[in-house]
């Protein structure tokens, strides 16, 4: 397997690399980028259903927009099943980690409404039983795309394979509340093409998922972020001095990590309905460090591009490593060169007493950063928790330079609107 030199010499960019030596920087439970602890007493936004991604609804260049005062958000569901013989335990208890952590097979895209941006109601699926083409219908981003409330939702239809797809619906508002309407025709997109991002038959641990469309705010161009690994066959990556950086003594040895090779995609529109799509060489590769940049987004900001993604301990590579949550990195040009935002990558992480209180958290150009409750320790020891399937509380981050702090928190799942549209 070829370096990234080597691989995308001929391309017009080459990608960023986030280095083991960057990746070495990273500290759990640095206060400035650390997420308060989230109490185990939360509030679950419902009884019937767990969530987790959410995605509010946005324009092409990132505001966050209500409409006719309505704020919405969309968000990975799925049933909760405490009645379910399949998921009662041998003590007849309800097993609610087995049913959460079985969430990700059963995965379907709901909305919810809210006046206040909090308190959010349910408002249903957004397409019914058998419009999308598979089983899972996973992360994405719904695009308010003008003031009729025409609403195009990019996510990825995985099982079998995983699909860049986007469908077409409409908001429409009320005094008492938002229904989705359409959303009845999904048009595949793009699929990973094993020359510069990774395909099932390569490694069946694959990540393609998460697309993230914007408008560039320099050249006006419609571009796609979305999460991908390097292509080649599973264990042949190389992980070279590019990729290990300038480490200390002792800390040359890569062990194992040729086998994480996440990256962040880009993708550039052909057309301007967002319908025909081109791959590009990725923005960022972690080949070496990590195996998953999950959920990429942007935040333009001062001139300059802060490029977020998340990601967990256990995608970490031999050597290194760091807590679940959101990493950052910042370039000049939408190409970069991409540096690691304070110095790591680490942006917001778990507290290493709660590694997995919060995941899925997105950066809101606001500085808001929402994300879910995963599950959270009610006794001292951290054996027995409790398992979200919620909103988490807002977090606030300053970003300043390559610089992020942590400054304040909110209520639980706190996305105010940046905009509001009147429908015509
Ligand atoms: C992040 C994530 C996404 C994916 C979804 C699947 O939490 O792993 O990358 O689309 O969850 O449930």
């Amino acid at each position: 397997m070829k370096s990234n030199t080597e691989k995308f010499g001929k391309t017009p960019h080459q990608p960023s690399l986030w280095t083991r030596a960057d990746a070495l920087k990273v500290h759990a439970d640095d206060p400035t980028t650390t997420q308060p602890l989230v109490s185990a007493n939360f509030p679950v936004l419902s009884n019937e259903v767990f969530i987790w991604d959410t995605m509010p609804l946005r324009d092409m260049d990132g505001n966050i927009t209500s409409v006719d005062g309505w704020s919405v958000i969309f968000t990975l569901t799925a049933d909760r099943h405490p009645n379910d013989p399949q998921y009662i335990d041998e003590n007849g208890n309800y097993d609610i980690t087995r049913d959460w952590n079985d969430r990700h097979g059963r995965a379907k895209m709901y909305y919810w409404f809210s006046r206040t941006g909090k308190d959010w109601k349910l408002g249903g699926r957004v397409m019914a039983e058998g419009v999308s083409p598979t089983v899972r219908e996973w992360a994405g981003t719904p695009i308010l795309l003008n003031e009729q409330g025409e609403v195009d939702l990019y996510y990825t239809a995985v099982t079998p394979g995983a699909t860049i797809v986007k469908v077409r619906g409409r908001v429409v508002t009320t005094e008492h509340g938002v229904s989705m309407v359409g959303f009845e025709k999904v048009k595949p997109l793009f699929e990973a093409d094993g020359k510069m991002y990774q395909t099932e038959a390569q490694n069946p641990f694959w990540g393609f998922r998460d697309p993230w469309p914007f408008r560039d705010p320099n050249d006006g161009k419609l571009y796609m972020l979305f999460e991908g690994n390097v292509a080649g066959e599973r264990g042949s990556h190389k992980v070279g001095k590019a990729e290990i950086g300038d480490v200390p003594p002792g800390h040359e040895d890569v062990g194992n990590s040729r086998f994480q090779t996440a990256c962040v995609g880009i993708a550039v529109a052909r057309d301007e309905d967002g319908d025909d799509w081109e791959m590009l060489p990725p923005l960022l590769t972690a080949v070496g460090v990590n195996d998953q940049t999950e959920r990429p987004h942007f935040v333009f900001q001062d001139g300059k591009y802060y490029l977020f993604t998340i990601s967990h301990t256990f995608t970490y590579a031999d050597g290194v490593t760091g807590p679940d949550g959101v990493y950052g990195f910042v370039a000049d040009s939408l190409f970069g060169p991409y540096v690691p935002l304070n110095g790591s990558g680490l942006v917001l992480g778990n507290p290493s007493s709660q590694p997995f209180q919060t995941y899925s958290h997105c950066v809101m150009p606001n500085g808001l950063v929402t994300s879910f409750i995963d599950s959270v320790p009610t006794d001292e020891s951290g054996t027995q928790t409790r398992i979200g399937g919620t909103e988490a509380p807002t977090v606030e981050i300053k970003i300043k330079g390559q610089q992020t702090f942590v400054v304040a928190e909110y209520d639980y799942g706190y996305i105010p609107p940046m905009l509001d549209v009147t429908l015509k």
